[in-house]
């Protein structure tokens, strides 16, 4: 599935992505050399940030 179809931003690519990058969407499609175009897609993007966020800190939790 595709996150971002302007720029052809797999889902699971842009989740690895937001493990390796900081900040919100846009930053990230930044980092990946493909900034937003029609912006429709960042909403979504965000929300798969948040959810890789939390992901992060339970892992983190667990290894603790
Ligand atoms: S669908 Fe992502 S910028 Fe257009």
């Amino acid at each position: 599935m595709y996150v971002c179809i302007c720029n052809a931003i797999r889902e699971t690519d842009f989740r690895a992505a937001a493990r390796r990058f900081a900040g919100d969407a846009e930053a990230v499609y930044k980092a990946l050399g493909r900034p937003p175009q029609c912006r429709q897609c960042l909403d979504e993007a965000d929300e798969i940030l948040a959810e890789e966020a939390i992901e992060v800190g339970m892992a983190i939790s667990a290894a603790a």
